[in-house]
């Protein structure tokens, strides 16, 4: 399954190391590949296994995407890789230049992780002081393992060995409080933040543009979208929704003004760069007598009319509800679609949609 290139790179882009959440077998992804085509980045996948996602890209540019992907865990500049044995990984280190990385002043760690159960021979543990010791020697840097200015990270990927500098990990808690009922105001139909996030993405809006999300409860997706950036409006149809969804963006220290009672199938507003969005099911959330394919019947054609050129929809509904169909009856282009179980009852079906 792993498939790298090992030739050398264009003098402008430099290899970096996605670890993506293992949660899902293809939203990760799709959201990594979302928020590099949002930003307008060139990039070349240069190999994968299991979690690690290898892209060749520009260095800079990729600095504006760090932090942004719900289920991307870290990210990173390789330095080397390598076959998975010592003699390999010792070579690899000698050739390598690691000045750009790592100076005398400098302190660092190795953190070694194995994906997939491979490279059974090497234990992690000697691998991180093996290297610790060849990078001390060949630099002058000293380890610290508790807050090192320059974390390294070793994978054990297929066939092969990585070593990179991590230059983004997820903010430790950073999830855990964003967590539905860590919030101001609960609901059982909102979002996990992870979830919330990925939708967000999947829609590739940019931080600064205007966002929508036209069935917008107590604000889960909403607060993903202001925490990127973005200029948020939220519509629902029950005022008390919309006040907890206020109280929630407030909770997060961010501006809640877009936030309004209104109805999806007739919107209030005349264009949105996106739309992500989690209409009803009429089990967690009311639709009002209607019925979700109703519901999105009705709101599809206004999503049409205010999406600016090129924008995307990104929606999810329970499985069985013909989202597929529904969708290009209306004119769209179904350009992505993921299934994503969430207990014996529901399974989710997530699409994205941009103009035919
Ligand atoms: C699944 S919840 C949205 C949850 C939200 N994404 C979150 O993470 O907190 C769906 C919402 O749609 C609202 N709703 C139902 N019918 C509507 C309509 N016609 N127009 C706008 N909102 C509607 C419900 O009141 C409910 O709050």
């Amino acid at each position: 399954m792993f498939a790298t290139l090992l030739h050398s790179m264009a003098r402008t882009s430099a290899r970096f190391f996605f670890i993506l959440s293992g949660e899902h077998s293809t939203l990760p992804l799709a959201e990594l590949k979302a928020i590099l085509q949002a930003y307008s980045i060139d990039y070349r996948i240069v190999g994968s296994f299991y979690k690690l996602i290898e892209v060749e890209a520009d260095h800079a540019k990729l600095e504006l995407i760090a932090g942004r992907g719900g289920y991307v865990d870290e990210m990173g500049e390789e330095v080397l890789h390598t076959e998975d044995n010592i003699s390999s990984i010792k070579e690899g280190v000698e050739s390598a230049d690691l000045e750009q990385f790592l100076s005398s002043e400098d302190t660092f760690s190795v953190r070694v992780l194995r994906f997939g159960g491979v490279s059974k021979d090497l234990s992690r543990v000697h691998l991180e002081s093996y290297l610790g010791g060849l990078l001390a020697e060949k630099t002058g840097a000293k380890v610290d393992l508790r807050s090192p200015k320059k974390p390294f990270r070793g994978i054990l990927a297929g066939s092969l060995f990585h070593l990179g500098l991590i230059t983004h990990q997820r903010p430790k808690g950073s999830i855990h409080r964003r967590r539905p009922r860590k919030r101001a105001v609960f609901h059982p139909s909102t979002m996990p933040p992870k979830l919330a996030r990925c939708l967000v993405n999947l829609s590739e809006v940019r931080d600064g543009e205007t966002f929508l999300d036209p069935f917008c409860g107590v604000g889960g997706i909403a607060i993903e979208a202001s925490l990127l950036g973005c200029e948020v409006v939220g519509v629902d149809a029950l005022s008390r929704m919309v006040r907890s969804a206020r109280r929630n963006l407030a909770h997060f220290g961010l501006k809640s003004y877009g936030l309004l009672r209104g109805d999806a199938r007739n919107l209030p507003l005349r264009s949105a760069d996106a739309i992500a969005t989690d209409p009803p099911y009429g089990t967690g959330a009311s639709t009002l007598k209607s019925t979700t394919k109703d519901i999105l019947a009705s709101f599809l054609p206004q999503a049409k009319v205010i999406l600016s050129p090129g924008g995307k929809v990104v929606f999810a509904s329970p499985l069985g509800t013909g989202a597929v169909d529904l969708a290009e009856s209306h004119g769209f282009k179904v350009f992505d679609r993921h299934e994503l179980y969430v207990h014996r009852s529901l399974t989710r079906e997530i699409l994205v949609l941009g103009e035919n």
